[in-house]
């Protein structure tokens, strides 16, 4: 059975939701391995939609053991009341079906504020989710952060681990409070968050997620050894990446498969199967290059019936015309094996779809993706569009013109399509 990975490899919701349900019906685990309550994974199943932000997608499957991995960063209160609120829709969150790895870092109220500070100090703002993903990174960077297993200290020592961890934000909310008093940020001042509140904070949601937190590496191995399937969740995506997407338009995590393995704790040649998720188009939210994007009525169309809209901050979502070379660009650089194309039923709604197969770039003509991909025009070929997906069930049902470009696809990445998706509900996925 081995260990299979599934990541998203353009800018985030691609519908990797979607791939990791249908995959979690033969799997024993299925871990989240990166990024934080910044993501956002939608399932629509058996007639209801689930919208998830930390707990892996594989929840709904309660045969599955659903696990958050050393990689993910965690907000506690966003993570309880996932956990609260899947319940009361029945869904079973209990000790034998979640886990929660004791390394997953904690992100803290004072982590927001950082975010939002330092979205106000740049001048090229990210557009970041403002869920203090980011700064809590940085604070496991710099060795000071608390993890799960730390909700477990005596009163005086984990208030200390949290002073040790707050003196850095407390110089910095002190300089930038002077800076909005001095009317050079037109901010609301950042009320100083102190030593007891984030104490508080832990004490508060521990009862929730306490019964949660072990070592998930025994568990991991064992599944391994008896062969079973593991699956491992990518939250965000290829080209958020921080080492290897759009930097510094990127998330602070390694959305590529690589750092999505270590996000797990599975090394690499366990790593069977890599699925590379991607929209028939692309759509982003935040700053930084799209060179397909569409602003005008053809965008406006596609978010609409796409219903592009932020699951996590409800912004627009930016959209555009399928980018084959940005997708290529992971063939190798993430290892794929197969790829799910989603929204297939959005992009047939047009008579005529362009796809991006390569760039006019200083002069010249390319195929690759150069590091400022914000001086690229796209250049397009023109496919024909206009079909209807509501009654296929397989590939060979679909009409010509849909599964051309599915063809398309495949010749140009020189990776095989395995899933579409060709409505919201997961028994809208054709496997091919
Ligand atoms: P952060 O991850 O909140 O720091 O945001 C950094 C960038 O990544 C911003 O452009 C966000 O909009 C984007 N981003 C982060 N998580 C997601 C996601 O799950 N889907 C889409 N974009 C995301």
């Amino acid at each position: 059975m081995a260990v299979k990975m599934i990541i998203g490899l353009q800018y985030g919701d691609e519908g990797k939701g979607r791939a990791v349900h249908y995959e979690a019906k033969n799997a024993s685990i299925v871990i989240r391995a990166t990024g934080g309550s910044n993501a956002g994974h939608t399932v629509v199943a058996n007639g209801k939609k689930y919208a998830m932000h930390l707990l892996p997608s594989s929840i709904i499957r309660p045969e599955v053991l659903s696990m958050i991995g050393p990689g993910v960063v965690a907000d506690l209160k966003i993570l309880a009341e996932e956990i609260e609120q899947m319940r009361e829709v029945g869904v079973k969150v209990e000790k034998d079906n979640f886990a929660i790895s004791e390394r997953t870092h904690i992100t803290f109220p004072h982590h927001k504020q950082l975010d939002r500070l330092y979205e106000m100090l740049k001048e090229n703002k990210v557009g970041t989710t403002g869920r203090g993903v980011g700064t809590t990174y940085e604070e496991k960077a710099r060795r000071t952060n608390l993890r799960m297993c730390d909700l477990f200290l005596a009163e005086s020592e984990l208030k200390h681990k949290i002073a040790e961890n707050l003196k850095v934000y407390n110089v910095l909310v002190a300089e930038a409070n002077k800076l909005i008093e001095k009317g050079v940020y037109q901010e609301e001042r950042f009320p100083l968050i102190t030593i007891e509140e984030e104490y508080e904070y832990c004490m508060k949601y521990k009862e929730t997620v306490q019964e949660f937190i072990r070592d998930t590496h025994p568990i991991i191995d064992e599944a391994i050894e008896k062969d079973d399937l593991v699956i491992i969740e990518g939250a965000q995506s290829f080209w958020l990446d921080n080492d290897h997407g759009d930097y510094p338009m990127t998330t602070s995590s390694h959305p590529n498969a690589s750092g999505t393995a270590s996000g797990a704790g599975i090394g690499p040649t366990l790593i069977r199967e890599v699925v590379g998720v991607i929209k028939a188009y692309t759509s982003r939210i935040g700053n930084g290059p799209f060179v397909t994007e569409l602003e005008n009525e053809t965008g406006d169309f596609i978010r609409e019936w796409g219903h592009e809209y932020g699951t996590t901050t409800g912004r627009p979502r930016r959209t555009g015309w399928l980018d084959l070379v940005m997708i290529k660009h992971t063939k190798n650089t993430s290892g794929l094996t197969s790829l799910c194309v989603n929204h297939l039923d959005t992009i047939g709604k047009l008579d005529k779809i362009n796809v991006c197969v390569g760039y006019q770039y200083k002069g010249q003509t390319i195929k690759h993706v150069p590091i400022d991909k914000e001086n690229c025009e796209p250049i397009y070929q023109e496919l024909k569009g206009g079909w209807e997906t509501d009654t296929a069930t397989t590939f060979e049902e679909l009409p010509q013109e849909a599964q051309e470009y599915i063809k398309f696809i495949e010749d140009y990445t020189g990776v095989p399509v395995r899933y579409i998706g060709i409505g919201a509900d997961e028994k809208r996925t054709i496997i091919k």
